[in-house]
């Protein structure tokens, strides 16, 4: 039989960097522009693993910047889809630092991306739908559709 859905679990992407001077502003902080690339990156990556198509970001939703992350720190990006619409999809993104000595892992930013999926013309195509699973997928599920329509 067809599978006519698929899993967040199935796309879900972890990206792992480590904050370089490069990255950073004179204090020794990560840029918060470095960091939203590195997310959009972490979500395209699932939004292409889910839909089977090249994707684009149509709209970064909402950013906050919980807390800040410093030269060499390691930086862990979670994405997952918390739903599929017609050729759109919502990926939520949550991205944690760690200190390397003391191990301590804390939230730095959390954002909504939503990514819209082209066909061999670049026209936005259908994906396939999604299937929560979980209770916290299934209220990022219903909650995705309010902003959608927000
Ligand atoms: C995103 C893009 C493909 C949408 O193309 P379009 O012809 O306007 O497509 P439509 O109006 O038919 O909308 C297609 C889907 O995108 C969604 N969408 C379009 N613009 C959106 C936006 N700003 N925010 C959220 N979703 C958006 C629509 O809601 C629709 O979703 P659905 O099919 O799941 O209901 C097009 O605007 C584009 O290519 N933008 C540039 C993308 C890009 O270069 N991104 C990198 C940033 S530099």
């Amino acid at each position: 039989m067809t599978t006519v859905y698929k899993l967040p679990s199935d796309s879900a992407t972890i990206k792992t960097e480590v904050v370089c001077p490069t990255d950073a502003n004179p204090m020794g902080m990560l840029l918060g522009g470095r960091l939203v690339e590195w997310m959009d990156i972490a979500a395209a990556i699932t939004s292409q693993t889910h839909s089977g198509r090249v994707c684009v970001t149509a709209s970064i939703n909402k950013v906050d910047f919980i807390a800040a992350a410093n030269i060499g720190d390691i930086i862990s990006i979670q994405a997952k889809v918390t739903r599929a619409f017609v050729t759109s999809m919502e990926v939520v993104v949550y991205a944690y630092s760690k200190k390397v000595l003391t191990g301590q892992k804390y939230l730095v930013s959390e954002a909504y991306f939503t990514f819209v999926a082209l066909d061999d013309s670049g026209k936005a195509t259908a994906v396939i739908p999604l299937k929560p699973v979980t209770q916290e997928e299934k209220t990022d599920y219903h909650e995705a559709l309010k902003r959608k329509q927000r």
